[in-house]
Formats: structure tokens, C-alpha cells, sequence
């Protein structure tokens, strides 16, 4: 038995990396593979959440219940996040977004020219999109992640405040990418507290039952 503690919320998720198209067939992207944000989707939809999980490239099946809109760029998860978020109660950002894409991108594939010759990548920086959704007038509940690779404690403590979110989740094992497993500290206002080690299955659901009780709490639902 499961209570819906999340019963007619809506709650949208970012998963996955972003890929950032160099030229028609090559791009940047990085090593995300979407496992925790997909076990997050299916653990609120479970809760009873209608959930949409904007996703950028990864191998995962959507999750049974779950409405996934599939994106490559930073600037299009952005958009497709900012289309919808004003119908959403809670906004969970896990994706690991590129922070540049590549400014001078050829419509063209960049041929190989000379053995000398070697193309000159310009970055812009992307939109942060867990900042834009966080800076709306009438802002869901926010859930930011953090992959620090040192002083977790100290930088997730900050990165909540400077992001002006009520809770961010940081990742202690910095090569979570990818894995089945993962090790998660939560800070809020209150201060932090640790998820231990487990399957990223387990830890969702821990966290959406976290999410679920501060809601509660805070906005007497
Ligand atoms: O500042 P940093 O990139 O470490 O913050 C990570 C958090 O911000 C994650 O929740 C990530 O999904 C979100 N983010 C975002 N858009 C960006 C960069 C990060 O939503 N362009």
C-alpha cells in the first residue's frame, strides 16, 4: 500500500543532459543517463501526481504514467519547461544542463580541411532554467539538485539560498552519473539531512515523501 500523498498535484521534472549541436552530426552533451530524475517522475506518479518530465537524450523508457516530452538543447528544455510551468505545483530541476552551447554552430558538418586546420568553438552561456522557474512571481515549489565534488555540506548550503529555492537536493557521490546507486543530502531552511546510500528507486520515493510533508506542512494541503 502506498498513500497518494501527492493526489491532484502537478509536478514537472527535468532529467537527463542536454546535447549541444557543434554541427549537424556532432555535438557536446555530458555523462548524465536521466536514472535519478525517471525514478523521481515514476515515484510522484506513484504519489498520485500528474507528472511531465521534460527529458533531454537519455537510453530510459518513459515511465509508465508519466507524459515525456523529449528535448536536445538547454534552450529547449528552457522553453518547453517555461510553456507549462504556470499550471505546475511543483517543479523538480535534475537535469544536468549544459551551461554553454556552442554560439558559432555550423548548418553545415564542419569538413576537415587541412591537418593543421582545426575549428573554433564560440560558448554563450544557456538559460539556467531551474533560475528562471524560481524567480516567477508565483513559483511552484522548487527542488534544485547540486553535484559538488567537495565541501557538499558548505556549497549545498549556499547554492539553496543563492538559487532561492526552499529545498536542494546534493548528490554525494560525485560520480553518481549513471549509476544504479546514490547518496543524497537534502537542505532546507531548517538545515540538512542525509538520505543514506541506496538505489536511486528508493531514495526518489524518500524524497518525494519529503517533498510531500514539507508541502504539507508549509501550504496546509
Ligand atoms: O548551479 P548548478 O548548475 O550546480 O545547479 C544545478 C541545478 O540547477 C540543478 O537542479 C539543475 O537541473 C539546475 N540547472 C538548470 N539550468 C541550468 C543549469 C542548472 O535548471 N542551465
Amino acid at each position: 500500500f502506498q498513500s497518494k500523498t501527492l493526489a491532484g498535484k502537478r509536478v514537472l521534472i527535468t532529467a537527463g543532459p542536454t546535447f549541444e549541436p557543434i554541427d549537424p552530426v556532432r555535438g557536446i552533451t555530458n555523462l548524465s543517463s536521466g536514472k535519478m530524475g525517471y525514478a523521481i517522475a515514476q515515484a510522484a506518479w506513484e504519489a498520485g501526481a500528474h507528472v511531465t518530465l521534460v527529458s533531454g537524450p537519455t537510453a530510459l523508457d518513459a515511465p509508465y504514467g508519466v507524459q515525456r516530452q523529449q528535448v536536445q538543447t538547454a534552450q529547449q528544455m528552457h522553453d518547453a519547461v517555461m510553456a507549462q510551468v504556470n499550471t505546475q505545483d511543483i517543479f523538480i530541476a535534475v537535469a544536468a544542463v549544459a551551461d554553454w552551447r556552442v554560439a558559432n554552430a555550423s548548418d553545415q558538418k564542419i569538413k576537415k580541411t587541412s591537418d593543421s586546420d582545426t575549428p573554433q568553438l564560440q560558448f554563450a552561456q544557456n538559460p539556467d532554467i531551474l533560475a528562471s522557474v524560481a524567480a516567477l512571481p508565483k513559483a511552484p515549489y522548487c527542488v534544485g539538485f547540486a553535484a559538488e565534488s567537495e565541501n557538499l555540506l558548505e556549497y549545498g548550503a549556499a547554492k539553496r539560498i543563492k538559487k532561492n529555492i526552499p529545498l536542494l537536493v546534493g548528490n554525494i557521490g560525485h560520480h553518481t552519473f549513471g549509476k544504479d546507486e546514490n547518496e543524497l543530502v537534502l537542505f532546507d531552511a531548517k538545515g540538512h539531512q542525509a538520505l543514506a546510500k541506496a538505489d536511486k528507486q528508493s531514495l526518489a520515493k524518500q524524497l518525494i515523501d519529503h517533498i510531500s510533508g514539507e508541502l504539507r506542512g508549509a501550504h496546509g494541503i
